[in-house]
């Protein structure tokens, strides 16, 4: 699949974000902890949602999708501890089973995980802490298979603050014996969104969203109604599609401060960013000034926002830098980005963006799921037109990316063929 496009226009309008994807792959692990009905709304209607529900089928949890937002889940049919089929192994969050089927059965084999090349993406630190609360793990036929005779609470220190391992042991510790404390836990606002719906379900986490977590087992998790929260990183990536298109685009239904680290540089940069509410408009100004960037945990600068600040720089004036402090391998977009003329440099942990100046559109390809959104940004701030291939990692994680951008009025078409390709180009030309 590829997205082809014309640069040139600035984006403007609202637009209204979806559910958050990384808050709902954990969200509907910890919905089949229960037998009873549970329903979520607001759920992203994206690839890795979809997987996620496959696999939950393949091992008997009834899956209403009542819209394309709402879906009810029952756990109570659920008939094997063993999640492994080819399309678990291509998403990351297929790793929370194992802290569900865990926390639920004291037995959990997963397919190992997958997800986007941008690291080495260890899962460690959700190991210790399973044998901390009484698991023993083995690998087998490239699956990890959990099991606990007594599954009981523990003190776990993670040795960095690990978004992942942090939701899979809150799930695993949900229903373990005793009391779990979680230190150096990862803070995100998903991290709070998960132990929100657990406490929902009758789940005792206090401390979400701090530095320590604790967690009081409880025997069993009750049926619940639960609504996801807005999607950081896509509310972000709209922002940055304003910044770099000179734009004015207002991001409906989010939560403002979720999004003040990308707020700020966005000011710093030169734009203005105006809070309305629960809406965030943003404007792009004719030039836009370079700053430098560190990737955080969060409430630092996301590193799912990373390539999309690239771009922003790569229009700057003056020399940027972003230092990515999280993933080593999340600079490869950098090379598509000289494609279309940028003037970049990466050293080690380092990219220099020298300000370059206008891109030119070019054929390129998406290496992962947010450095994909950051080039079709690139592509719409171009001059001329932009193919971005393998745009499928895109659609993993953006509800209707393409259609959003086109309300916004965006050249941008999906295409599945070269023939498409051809006449997209042919027509918006
Ligand atoms: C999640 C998000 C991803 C986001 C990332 C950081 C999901 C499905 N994915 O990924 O979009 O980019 O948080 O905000 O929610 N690490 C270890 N051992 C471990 C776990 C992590 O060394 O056991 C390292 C990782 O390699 C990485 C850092 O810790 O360098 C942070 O990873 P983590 O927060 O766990 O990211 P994910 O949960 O994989």
């Amino acid at each position: 699949m590829r997205y082809v496009m014309k640069g040139g226009n600035p984006l403007a309008g609202e637009v209204t974000i979806s559910g958050a994807k990384n808050a709902a792959l954990g969200i509907l692990a910890a919905a089949i902890m229960s037998d009873e009905t549970v329903t979520i709304e607001n759920l992203p209607d994206v690839r890795d949602v979809a997987v996620l529900l496959d696999a939950f089928r393949e091992i008997g949890v009834l899956v209403d999708r009542v819209d394309r937002h709402t879906v009810k889940l029952n756990g109570g049919n659920i008939f094997t501890a063993c999640a492994d089929n080819p399309s678990i192994r291509k998403i990351r969050a297929g790793y929370y089973l194992l802290g569900a089927l865990l926390g639920k059965y004291h037995h959990a084999e997963v397919a190992m995980p997958g997800g986007c090349n941008i690291g080495t993406r260890p899962i460690d630190q959700h190991l210790k802490g399973f044998r901390l609360l009484g698991a023993v793990h083995e690998n087998n036929n490239s699956r990890v298979i959990l099991d606990a005779k007594d599954l009981h609470g523990a003190h776990i220190y993670l040795d960095m603050a690990s978004v992942g391992a942090t939701i899979n042991l809150m799930l695993a510790a949900s229903l373990a014996r005793g009391t779990t404390i979680i230190e150096n836990a990862a803070k995100e606002p998903h991290i709070v969104d998960v132990a929100n719906m657990l406490n929902s379900m009758g789940a005792k986490i206090k401390g979400a969203g701090m530095d320590v977590i604790r967690i009081t087992g409880v025997e069993k998790l009750h049926g619940t109604e639960y609504t996801i929260i807005p999607d950081q990183i896509e509310a972000g990536t709209f922002m940055m599609a304003a910044a770099v298109t000179k734009g004015d685009v207002t991001v409906k239904r989010i939560i403002p401060q979720h999004m003040d680290a990308i707020s700020a540089k966005l000011l710093e940069m030169g734009c203005e960013v105006i809070e309305q509410g629960d809406s965030i408009r943003v404007v792009g100004r004719p030039t836009l000034y370079s700053c430098n960037v560190k990737t955080l945990p969060y409430p630092g600068f996301p590193t799912d926002m990373q390539p999309q600040m690239g771009v922003a720089l790569c229009l700057a004036e003056g020399v940027g830098t972003i230092t990515e402090s999280i993933f080593e391998n999340r600079f490869k977009y950098v090379d598509e980005l000289s494609k279309m003329g940028a003037d970049t440099e990466v050293k080690g942990s380092i990219a220099i963006f020298k300000g370059s100046g206008p891109l030119k559109g070019a054929e390129l390809v998406a290496p992962d799921l947010r450095a994909g959104a950051a080039l079709v940004l690139a592509g719409l701030a171009a001059e001329g037109i932009t193919v971005v291939d393998q745009v499928d990692y895109v659609l993993r994680g953006y509800e209707d990316f393409d259609k959003k951008l086109q309300g916004l009025g965006a050249e941008i078409r999906l295409a599945e063929t070269d023939e498409d390709v051809k006449k997209i180009k042919f027509q918006i030309s």
